[in-house]
C-alpha cells in the first residue's frame, strides 16, 4: 500500500520492537518530527531510545509498525536520501585502527563531500585528537569525532543518540551552540537524551519515553513549567517539632525525609512561599537546591499516564 505523503521529516507510526519473545523495547510508539525542528527524545536508560533510532535508520527490523525518513520507508532509504542524513550512534565505533582524521576522511569520501564543513567543526572542538588511533581515545574524544562525522557532509536531518554523554560542560556548550547554528540554516535535529536540562535548553519539542512507550509529547514551554526541586537543609542544631509541623502545612512539599538536624523534601510551587518557610529556620548550616532526576519528574508529572499505559 502506498504510504500517505506527509511534510514530516521523520514519521514513526505504531513502532513496536521486541528483542526475542519477551523483551519489548519499544511499544506502539508514534511520533513525528517536522522540518527545522529540534526534537528531544527524552528518557532514562533502557527506555528504548537507541532501539527506536536504530529502527528509524533501518539498522534494526521493527517487529511491527512503520518508520519513515523524508517519506521513505526506513527499510528502503535510497542513497540520495541517506546522503542527507547525519547520524551519531550512541555506542561503538567501527574501524578502531584508523586515526581520527582517517576515520573522518573515510566517511567523507563515502558521501563525496568537500572537507570545508569538516574543518569548520573540527575548529570548534578544541583539543580534538585526530592523529591517534580511535581505539586509544576517551569517550569524550570519541563523541567529538562522532559529532564531526555526523555533520561534516552537511546533512539536512541529523540524528544524534545521546550526543553529550561523556563530554565536559564546555564541550557540551559547543555542541549546543553548533546545533542551534545548524538549525538556523534550516537543519532538522532528532536527538535522544536522558538530561532534562539539556532538552530544556535546546529543543522545540520533547517526546518523553519510558518503558518503551511515549508517555507524552510536550512543547518546551510546558517542560519549563516543571518546577520541581529537591531541597536539603542542614541545621546547626536539632530540628524542632514546630518547624517540622510548618513543613507539613505547605502546599507543594512532598517526600519529606528528616533526621536529627537535616530535612529533605521535594518542592513544586511558588518560590516565595518556600523562601518564607526557609527563613523561619534560624540556624541553617547548609542549603542545597537541586534539579530532580528524570525519574522523580516522571513520578510527579507523568505517573498517571504511565499507570494508565501499564494497564
Ligand atoms: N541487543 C539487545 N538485545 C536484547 N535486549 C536489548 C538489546 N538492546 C537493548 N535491549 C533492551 O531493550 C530495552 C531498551 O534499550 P535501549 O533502546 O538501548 O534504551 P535506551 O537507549 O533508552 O537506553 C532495554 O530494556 C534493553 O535492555
Ligand atoms: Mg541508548
Amino acid at each position: 500500500m502506498e504510504a500517505v505523503k506527509t511534510t514530516s521529516v521523520i514519521q514513526i507510526t505504531n513502532l513496536t520492537k521486541y528483542y526475542g519473545k519477551k523483551t519489548c523495547a519499544v511499544d506502539n510508539l508514534t511520533l513525528s518530527v517536522e522540518p527545522k525542528e529540534i526534537y528531544g527524545f527524552l528518557g532514562p536508560n533502557g527506555a528504548g531510545k537507541t532501539t527506536t533510532i536504530r529502527c528509524l535508520l533501518g539498522l534494526l527490523h521493527a517487529t511491527s509498525g512503520n518508520t519513515e525518513i523524508m517519506n521513505h520507508d526506513s527499510r528502503n532509504i535510497p542513497p540520495e536520501i541517506r546522503k542527507r542524513i547525519g547520524y551519531l550512534p550512541g555506542d561503538s565505533f567501527l574501524y578502531n585502527h584508523f586515526t581520527g582524521q582517517e576515520y573522518l576522511d573515510f566517511y567523507l569520501s563515502l558521501y563525496n563531500s568537500s572537507s570545508e564543513k569538516q574543518q569548520e567543526i573540527i575548529e570548534l572542538f578544541e583539543g580534538i585528537k585526530l592523529n591517534s588511533p580511535i581505539k586509544t581515545l576517551s569517550k569524550g574524544q570519541l563523541r567529538m569525532i562522532g559529532f564531526v562525522t555526523a555533520l561534516q557532509h552537511n546533512p539536512d536531518l541529523i540524528i544524534l543518540d545521546e550526543p553529550t554523554t561523556g563530554l565536559d560542560p564546555l564541550k557540551q556548550q559547543t555542541v549546543y551552540s553548533l546545533i542551534r547554528k545548524e538549525r538556523k540554516k534550516g537543519k532538522t535535529f532528532f536527538f535522544s537524551s536522558h538530561n532534562l536540562s539539556e532538552v530544556q535548553q535546546l529543543c522545540d519539542k520533547v517526546g518523553i519515553i519510558r518503558n518503551g512507550k511515549l508517555v507524552k509529547t510536550e512543547s518546551v514551554e510546558n517542560l519549563l513549567n516543571v518546577r520541581l526541586k529537591r531541597i536539603k537543609v542542614v541545621m546547626q542544631s536539632e530540628l524542632v517539632p514546630s518547624i517540622q509541623n510548618n513543613f507539613s502545612k505547605v502546599d507543594g512539599i512532598r517526600e519529606v525525609k528528616s533526621s536529627k538536624n537535616t530535612i529533605e523534601f521535594q518542592y513544586s510551587g511558588d518560590y516565595h512561599s518556600l523562601i518564607k518557610l526557609l527563613a523561619e529556620i534560624k540556624d541553617i548550616h547548609d542549603l542545597t537546591i537541586e534539579n530532580p532526576s528524570l525519574e522523580e519528574i516522571f513520578l510527579k508529572y507523568y505517573s498517571d499516564e504511565d499507570s494508565r499505559s501499564l494497564e
